[in-house]
């Protein structure tokens, strides 16, 4: 089983093979996913909605985001593992952002970081990379600007917002970053900037013609409760069965149908 590098998400880009991600923040989870051959891992702050049951990921620490890393390490073979830069780790200054990086490399034992922002993040990306750390942008919906955006709307429909992104998507590339994350853009604009860049685009939210898709894992498992946005598609729906067997064995419990003698010394 042959480890998935930086350099092997371009080689995809460049002959046409499509890259999938996933978030995992667990053992268990990396474990089934690394074993389905997913090429990215990413410990994304969607930990904080996800796991820790936060509004938004703007709660999320550095230590937060090394604890889950950790764990995904630990089970991981073959995939990619892309830790995120929380908020305030890499906006404050580029000393900080440089630390922070290299904290979710040594502690966390991430190969790669991703931030969010274009243009306003240039030289932050520039600095990342110039450490030797693999940087993936994230441009578009982007969650830590949730408060400017006024909510999780999809980005990118008028002219001088499609202009913004792509002069923000080539900004991340100049900055020297591997690949980048299209979040909730429209499919025509993702199209261009995935032809204009040479670099892969990984899209949630922004179509088919991305070189890549990631999910949080949690919504492709139907593991998200209410929470189902027009991009996300539940391949299971784990929900019920999970309740079944937690509600089975709380009946065979009280009923004392559980244990067996099977299940005794
Ligand atoms: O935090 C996250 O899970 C992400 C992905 C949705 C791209 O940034």
């Amino acid at each position: 089983m042959k480890k998935v590098t930086i350099l092997d998400l371009q080689k995809m880009k460049d002959t046409g093979e499509k890259i999938t991600m996933l978030t995992a923040y667990d053992y268990p989870f990396a474990r089934l996913l690394d074993e389905c051959g997913v090429d990215i891992l990413l410990i994304g702050d969607s930990v904080g909605n996800v796991m820790m049951g936060y509004d938004n990921t703007l709660p999320v620490t550095v230590d937060d985001i090394i604890y889950h890393t950790r764990a995904v390490v630990k089970a991981r073979k073959r995939s990619l593992v892309v830790a995120d830069m929380p908020f305030m780790s890499y906006q404050v200054s580029i000393k900080e952002a440089k630390r922070n990086a290299g904290r979710l490399i040594q502690e966390g034992e991430a190969e790669a970081v991703k931030l969010e922002g274009g243009e306003s993040m240039e030289a932050v990306i520039k600095a990342i990379s110039e450490i030797d750390i693999p940087v993936m942008g994230h441009i578009g919906l982007t969650p830590q600007s949730i408060h400017r955006m006024g909510g999780y709307k999809v980005q990118g429909k008028d002219e001088s917002q499609r202009q913004k992104l792509i002069a923000d998507a080539l900004a991340v590339q100049r900055a020297g970053a591997f690949s980048i994350v299209l979040e909730a853009i429209p499919l025509e604009l993702a199209r261009e900037i995935t032809q204009t860049l040479h670099i892969p685009t990984i899209g949630i939210g922004a179509g088919i013609n991305c070189d890549g898709q990631v999910l949080v894992i949690h919504d492709v498992l139907g593991l998200s409760g209410e929470f189902r946005p027009k991009f996300v598609k539940q391949y299971v729906q784990l929900e019920k069965p999970v309740k079944q067997a937690v509600n089975d064995f709380i009946r065979e419990v009280r009923e004392g149908k559980f244990p067996t003698r099977n299940h005794s010394f």
